[in-house]
């Protein structure tokens, strides 16, 4: 296994350099043969299964296979004590948290949005046609409220406080489902989710660290290509690291770090080649997240709480439909016990997961639905995070230009930590995030950010 992986590594370079080495800015496919172009993935084999790497930076890795769909990893003693406390240092010299703030803002509540989403007319939000509306097809037929975490569970509530199931059958007829009041479903939602802090998706603070900006993240760097086999360009061109902080009583509801392929949105990651600046704030219209593999660093042990759980990891297979109905699964403040992958956090253990499916021509091809993850309620103490996530664009063309323009920009020289920009176009992503559609897991689907 570790042989094919040096074999794709070695051809990758090799294929990489030939490709590469005349300094062209405009480099276009004609110029790079990339068709023999493959991604390294570790191979889960079964799970339990313990693979023992020596790594090229000279550590060796007991790597135990958690899951085999999506293939997923734990690392104990990736990084030692002292790796952990000094990333939680540059985190808090940098000193420029942003609180995920899942509450919705005023000029949400009042603002436009009540006007814009209406309920679904009966017809449709009667999914089986049984003229009913029952209450897993009222969770369907709802408006997103961004960031609210709003289950089957919370359904019977709603319809007994407004009184709207008049006969008590739990389900609507015509009559009864016409009489809903779309923004009494808003204040609702709101007023869980001020009362109760397991109603919001995310609640955490995070800071985003470049990699350059320190010697010894430098250094990690390869530590990360020699764990992954992916080279090491690669690695050096993916988005900085993020550094999560959570106190008692935060969570992140199962989410997706990473986005399935769509032709009208390009890489986030590799905009810069575009002409457009930085790193944030994420423009969720014109790009998406394209998040081959997440490795996440522990960087603390939590006293008690804070799993990472993956509610339907190596589940037989079933539709999505049947996986995400009634989003409760997601709930990870709620329902952490029932997913079937909890990952225990403990000082310097990595785990390490693929968001994506290969394609047949080995490169990053559709999300992989099993990646479905989140972070449990901290119940006892504080959780320290560090997400280094591996980017890899989903046109293997725009991937290599970009790490050449990578390379150019920052290979050998200190880049500028592209965070400052954060505060100008928070404002403007509030509002695109607003607008999103709904997807499973949390009302408005989170992928990672808070950027
Ligand atoms: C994330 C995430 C899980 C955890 O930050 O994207 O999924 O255990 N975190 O904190
Ligand atoms: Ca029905
Ligand atoms: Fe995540």
């Amino acid at each position: 296994m570790v042989n094919t992986l040096v074999m794709e590594l070695l051809l990758f370079l090799i294929i990489l350099s030939s490709g590469l080495s005349q300094t062209v800015p405009d480099i276009t496919t004609n110029d790079i043969n990339t068709d023999d172009l493959k991604l390294a993935r570790l191979d889960p084999v079964a799970v339990g299964h313990e693979q023992t790497l020596q790594l090229k930076t000279g550590k060796t890795v007991t790597i135990k296979t958690a899951a085999v769909h999506p293939p997923l990893f734990e690392i104990e003693n990736f990084l030692d004590d002292s790796e952990c406390e000094h990333i939680k240092s540059i985190a808090e010299k940098k000193n420029k948290w942003k609180e995920s703030v899942t509450l919705p803002k005023d000029s949400f509540r009042t603002g436009k949005e009540e006007g814009t989403h209406k309920l679904i007319d009966f017809q449709t939000a009667d999914k089986n046609k049984d003229n009913f509306v029952d209450f897993l097809e009222f969770w369907y037929a709802r408006p997103p409220v961004q960031n609210a975490m709003i289950t089957i569970e919370d359904i019977p509530e709603f319809v007994q406080l407004y009184n709207y199931d008049v006969d008590g059958d739990e389900k609507l007829t015509k009559e009864e489902f016409d009489q809903i009041d779309v923004k009494l479903i808003y204040e609702w939602t709101y007023k869980k989710m001020e009362l109760d802090m397991k109603k919001q998706g995310r609640i955490s603070n995070q800071v985003w660290v470049t990699h350059e900006s320190d010697q010894f993240l430098i250094e990690l760097k390869e530590r990360v290509a020699s764990l992954t086999g992916l080279p090491l360009r690669l690695i050096n061109a993916a988005e900085p690291m993020q550094v999560v902080h959570y106190g008692v009583g935060g969570h992140y509801h199962a989410h997706f770090d990473s986005e399935t392929i769509n032709k009208d949105r390009g890489c986030i990651h590799t905009r810069q080649i575009d002409g457009v600046e930085g790193h944030v704030p994420l423009d969720y219209k014109k790009y998406r997240l394209c998040r081959y593999a997440t490795l996440m660093y522990y960087l603390a042990d939590v006293d008690e709480g804070g799993e990472t759980a993956f509610p339907i990891a190596d589940n037989a297979t079933t539709s999505e439909e049947v996986l995400f109905a009634g989003g409760y699964l997601g709930d990870l403040s709620n329902h952490c016990k029932d997913a079937n992958l909890v990952v225990k956090p403990k000082k310097g253990k990595a785990v390490l997961w693929y968001n994506h499916k290969l394609n047949e021509d080995g490169w990053i091809g559709d999300k992989d639905v099993y990646s479905f993850h989140g972070g449990c309620d901290i119940i006892k103490g504080i959780k320290w995070i560090a997400n280094h996530w591996l980017t890899v664009d989903t046109e293997k063309e725009r991937q290599i230009r970009y790490m050449e323009f990578w390379e150019k920009s920052y290979g050998g020289v200190v880049p500028q930590p592209p965070v400052e920009q954060q505060q100008e176009g928070q404002q403007q992503q509030d509002e695109q995030q607003q607008e999103e559609e709904q997807q499973p897991g949390t009302d408005t689907l989170l992928h990672h950010e808070e950027l």
